[in-house]
């Protein structure tokens, strides 16, 4: 009798086929393997893919990653768009309260920060509406967390980052790293960030296109916290009634990462900032969780 024969493959048992295959891989590719072709498969025959629709999503993932070198990342652009990024953000930075929420880090952090000192402005060009953000970095017993980084990086009142626009904004324009004082407080001074479209000029940009989809993300500074013993945080701090807040390209608002920026009519606050009165002010609170008690990626945090 034959038995322990491989099976051959059909379209009823496709999967379970090709899976086997994987036999020999190590246990963690195993699973994610067998998991991403049993998903694939019963696509694949949900929506009964013709040739001529397998073939062009091959042609859009080659164009996909021709427009990928050095500074543009167009993989992770999709990655995007589909809510993949934020969906592995959300489930490894799953944080059993107490912690910041986290959001996508994106593309524009491609140079460092320069390290400036608490009170400095950020705004090199001065265009735009000035602001004041305060903050403090906390642990989860609300403890201050002193000498706390903080990087924060953000797109222009025309919507541009620096590094889009070389020779027209300057060199590391709205890019800034701040250390907490010994009670864990921030602040800088800045001008409010505009909404901006995403990198839209490549097959991203297409496929946002064809499915009537805008490529806008609403109004946005970015935040990378880091305290030696915490987990970092990387996250944004949402204008409050932005264009596209409720609709973000990349699907990365979370309700408790939106603020107002109301404007300040305080001579005297604005004089210590060297700010013109009225300003806009917003503050922010980071708090981070102790590096142990991480949860695993794909438990359930409890
Ligand atoms: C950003 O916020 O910088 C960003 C995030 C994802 C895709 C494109 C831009
Ligand atoms: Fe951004």
């Amino acid at each position: 009798m034959r038995c322990m024969e491989p099976e051959l493959f059909t379209e009823e048992h496709s999967a379970e086929v090709v899976a086997a295959s994987f036999a020999g891989a190590p246990p963690r590719l195993r699973e994610v393997l067998t998991s991403l072709v049993g998903h694939l498969h019963a696509f694949v025959k949900e929506v009964a893919l013709t040739e001529a629709e397998w073939e062009q999503a091959i042609e859009f993932l080659t164009a996909t990653g021709h427009r990928c070198d050095e500074v543009r990342q167009e993989f992770i652009l999709l990655s995007d768009v589909l809510g993949v990024s934020m969906l592995v953000e959300t489930i490894n930075h799953r944080a059993a309260g107490g912690s910041t929420e986290s959001t996508v880090t994106g593309p524009f952090h491609v140079v460092a920060s320069p390290p400036r000192a608490l009170g400095d402005t950020i705004s090199l060009d001065g265009k735009g509406e000035p602001c004041l953000v305060t903050g403090r970095v906390t642990g989860p017993g609300g403890e201050p967390l002193a000498g706390a980084q903080v990087d924060v990086w953000q797109a222009s009142a025309d919507g541009f980052y620096d590094v889009q626009q070389p020779g027209i904004q300057p060199e590391r324009n709205l890019r800034g790293l701040f250390t907490a004082d010994p009670g864990g407080r921030f602040w800088f001074t800045t001008i409010v960030p505009s909404y901006y479209p995403i990198p839209d000029d490549g097959p991203v940009g297409e496929l946002l296109g064809v499915t009537g989809r805008h490529p806008y993300r609403p109004a946005h500074i970015h935040f990378i916290v880091t305290v030696p013993g915490y987990r970092p945080v990387a996250t944004h701090l949402f204008v409050a009634g932005s264009r596209y807040i409720d609709s973000d390209a990349v699907f990365g608002v979370k309700e408790s990462l939106v603020r107002d920026f109301p404007l300040v009519d305080d001579p005297a606050r604005a004089a210590e900032h060297g700010l013109p009165n009225p300003f806009r002010a917003v503050h922010f609170d980071v708090s981070l969780l102790p590096a142990v008690s991480a949860p695993r990626a794909g438990g359930t945090g409890r």
